[in-house]
């Protein structure tokens, strides 16, 4: 049941692939909190068809479009304004994609050009989102642009590959965008960083299992999952958080505030006695 917490509100929703995306998720949410928004995937992502049938469910019109390509980002928030009747106030980036993690490409041996398709699909789509909707000046005053990202843009995370350096990009652009837009439209643009989640994106990071469990077992509150994610990004798109800017904020149970947690401890100790010895005395 809804609060109507976005009620009255027009968005644009980047990267719902299946019910297990969190951009579904928070789609689903801010239907039921009174949105009305558009959905945006790739060509291929929409005509799989799960996400027509979310679009049909949420009364959301379905824009293709690469988020690396200008022209069609252009073509989204115009297509956008136009079906919901004015500018935008919510956008959401849900959206990430690493060949040389798909190839199996290790870190110390990338191919550049994966990389680079790397940076501009998780990275540089948002500096591109931002940019089109600035200078179409489709975003309205107090409007608020959310981006996902993974704690890996500050810390290395064994398995995330070059992945980190595009959420390491991603975090940036929120900043500097972040400024200008803050201080020229009063439109706030932040980060959520996500605990580990089981999504098609997500179950591509090497040693996805063992890391949700490390996750949940470090986090005071267990891991945040997708349905929880979607309620927390509503509170950014909607009215009570109109100061907020800039930040990239975890949503992720504590895990970034620990160090190691009794819960992480007595499983490695179990991992200890298994190999025989520690090398510490
Ligand atoms: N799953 C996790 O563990 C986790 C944790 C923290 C942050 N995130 C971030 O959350 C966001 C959403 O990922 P998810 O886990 O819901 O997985 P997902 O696979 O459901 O979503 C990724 C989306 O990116 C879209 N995409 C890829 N290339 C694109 C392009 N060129 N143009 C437009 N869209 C494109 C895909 O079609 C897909 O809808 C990503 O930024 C991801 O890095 C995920």
């Amino acid at each position: 049941m809804g609060l109507d917490l976005l009620k009255g509100k027009r968005g644009i929703i980047f990267g719902a692939l299946n019910d297990k995306s969190i951009a579904w998720k928070i789609a689903e949410r801010a239907y039921e909190e009174g949105a009305r928004f558009t959905l945006t995937n790739t060509l291929v992502a929409c005509r799989m068809g799960e996400v027509v049938e979310l679009s049909e469910r949420c009364e959301a019109k379905l824009i293709p479009a690469d988020a690396t390509s200008v022209a069609d980002l252009e073509n989204v928030f115009r297509e956008s304004m136009e079906a919901l009747g004015g500018k935008i106030d919510f956008v959401l980036h849900s959206i990430g994609m690493s060949l040389n993690v798909r190839k199996g490409r290790k870190y110390e041996d990338l191919d550049y050009g994966f990389l680079n398709k790397t940076l501009d699909i998780s990275a540089i789509s948002f500096h591109k989102v931002l940019q089109v909707g600035y200078k179409m000046d489709a975003i309205s005053e107090w409007g608020s642009v959310v981006a996902l990202s993974y704690i890996a843009a500050q810390r290395t995370f064994y398995g995330y590959n070059d992945m980190a350096d595009a959420k390491s990009l991603l975090e940036s652009i929120a900043r500097s965008f972040g400024y200008i837009y803050g201080r020229e439209r009063n439109v706030r643009i932040n980060t959520v960083s996500q605990s580990p989640t089981m999504t098609t994106a997500g179950s591509g990071v090497k040693g996805m299992g063992g890391l949700l469990d490390f996750a949940n077992r470090m986090s005071p509150l267990g891991n945040a999952n997708a349905d929880e994610c979607a309620d927390y990004c509503l509170t950014l798109f909607s009215d009570f958080t109109r100061k907020v800017t800039m930040q990239n904020l975890f949503h992720d149970g504590g895990f970034s505030n620990v160090g190691i947690s009794e819960h992480a401890m007595e499983q490695y100790n179990i991992g200890l006695e298994f190999v025989g010895e520690s090398a510490v005395e």
